[in-house]
């Protein structure tokens, strides 16, 4: 009998600089975009698998970008995990992993920024001033150095989403912004690099955010109050749990503004959710129709 050892996948092309991409670019085709902070997980490879749909070439962008975080952040803590990374990236079939260093992409004073206007201000934008600016920022620049036609996000950072298909909007850039449905654990959370502070304990309290939507979203024929009421109940409780989880917003938002529906709104709607288990900040949310 003869044995069969598994294949290896084949490595992606890791490059470091604009000059690098540039002159890869030509040969590329349609190119999808998967912008990432690393840190990889089950998450990213459902937003590499939809890139793989719409173009010739995937590459995802590897990048922890400073400008989108706040002073008391966690930048230096962020898991910065480049090898495993590009084994996921290998196992998933990328063309190109672009990982530039922050002298790369911010080789003086970012002077002249991308303001995401009143979207950047509410919800995450009210807890994390800045954040939405410096996100855009970064996204405007990946989107000018790989010049990607379809660019894959994940609809699990829904108001992100949000402000960058409204940047594209706006200013007119050339690409086409596809958001891929949340993934969750068998347990119900919502995948994220974040997810690696969490102790055995947090993570059991953290729960709470996709229970409480799970309330909300049963709750949706009784309309925005009822939603807003059914999971406003679950995180109560949960801030009575050990460890409490302390809210930051919940919310019940038009998808492509992030403002508050009206009482009595009909059609689509974001409920949104962000809270601190211990000292991590957790976000998730769901679409709903009512
Ligand atoms: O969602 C993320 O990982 C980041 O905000 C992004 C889009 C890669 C920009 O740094």
């Amino acid at each position: 009998m003869t044995e069969t050892t598994p294949s290896t996948p084949k490595a992606p092309t890791v490059v470091r600089t604009p000059e690098e991409l540039a002159r890869l670019r030509a040969s590329m085709g349609r190119v999808a975009l998967v912008p990432t902070m690393g840190a990889l997980h089950q998450g990213h490879r459902s937003l590499m698998s939809a890139a793989r749909g719409h173009a010739d070439t995937v590459v995802v962008s590897i990048f922890v970008n400073p400008l989108q975080f706040g002073p008391n952040e966690d930048y230096d803590r962020y898991p910065r995990t480049l090898d495993a990374d590009l084994r996921v990236c290998a196992e998933e079939g990328v063309d190109v992993v672009f990982a530039p260093g922050v002298e790369v992409m911010y080789p003086g004073e970012q002077i002249v920024t991308v303001d995401a206007g009143k979207m950047g201000r509410v919800l995450e934008g009210e807890f994390r001033p800045g954040f939405f600016e410096g996100v855009l920022t970064v996204v405007a620049k990946l989107f000018n150095l790989v010049r990607p036609d379809v660019a894959v996000f994940g609809q699990k950072d829904a108001q992100q989403v949000a402000v960058v298909r409204r940047m594209v909007r706006d200013l007119c850039l050339p690409v086409t912004v596809v958001a891929a449905p949340t993934v969750r654990d068998g347990d119900g959370l919502a995948t994220s690099s974040r997810n690696v502070y969490l102790s055995a304990a947090e993570r059991d309290s953290a729960l709470a955010l996709s229970r409480a939507l799970l309330a909300g979203a049963d709750a949706s024929s009784g309309g925005p109050e009822a939603i807003l009421a059914a999971a406003r109940k679950v995180l109560d409780a949960a801030a009575g749990a050990v460890p409490p989880v302390l809210v930051d917003y919940l919310a019940l938002v038009d998808p492509a503004t992030f403002t508050d529906v009206r009482p009595g709104h009909r059609g689509s709607a974001v409920l949104a959710v962000a809270a601190w288990v211990g000292e991590t900040r957790l976000i998730d949310n769901v679409p709903l129709t009512l």
